[in-house]
């Protein structure tokens, strides 16, 4: 369990946010998988992508193609979706959030520097993510790895919906940011 009722919501405020952290900071942590939603022209689309970064603001960073469908929806639409859940301790969170994309800017150069050689062949395929190909060896030919297509996502949360698993009755709690991250029960 993340929390229980015994606790006051600004505990509860801050055992969210230490979670999230370690999401992004242990890789066998459940949050370090999140389920990134964007809106997709008549549908929703979603898919995991690797929680990056969660930085002291509560901005969380997302590594991807520029060229993928997540980035041409988020082009579109700049809100987002995120879905984590805690099966262990039987929690969810649910964020609404607003993005920003960093593509060939400073931040996204920073950050190239620190992506080892090995991996950089994920941003720099000769076709665009979801291109269809004659074959499954087509995918990881023709690569430059000085013409990449690294993407930081950043994703600004403004809603932060929690719901914990128990026995005894679920419990809920709304955290908003235009209420200063002010915490507002709500029927699970
Ligand atoms: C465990 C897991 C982790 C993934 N991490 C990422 C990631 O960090 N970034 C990314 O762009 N895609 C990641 N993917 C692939 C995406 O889920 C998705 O298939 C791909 O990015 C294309 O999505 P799009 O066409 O909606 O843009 C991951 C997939 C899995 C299964």
């Amino acid at each position: 369990m993340l929390f229980s009722k015994a606790e006051s919501l600004e505990e509860i405020w801050q055992a969210v946010k230490h979670e999230l952290h370690r999401g992004a900071l242990e890789v066998k942590h459940p949050f370090h998988w999140v389920n990134l939603g964007t809106v997709s022209g008549d549908f929703p689309s979603v898919r995991t992508v690797v929680l990056r970064k969660v930085s002291e603001e509560l901005h969380f960073f997302v590594y991807t193609d520029y060229r993928s469908k997540k980035c041409s929806d988020l082009k579109n639409n700049s809100y987002a979706a995120l879905h984590f859940y805690h099966p262990k301790k039987q929690v969810q969170i649910r964020i609404k959030a607003k993005s920003k994309l960093h593509f060939r800017d400073e931040l996204a150069k920073e950050l190239w520097k620190k992506i080892p050689n090995h991996r950089r062949s994920e941003y720099t395929g000769a076709h665009a993510p979801g291109t269809p190909i004659s074959n499954s060896l087509d995918g990881s030919t023709e690569r430059d790895l000085e013409n990449h297509f690294f993407t930081v996502l950043k994703l600004e949360p403004l809603e932060i919906d929690v719901l914990q698993l128990r026995k005894e009755g679920h419990l809920r709690v709304l955290f908003a940011k235009d209420k200063d991250w002010e915490g507002t029960w709500l029927m699970p």
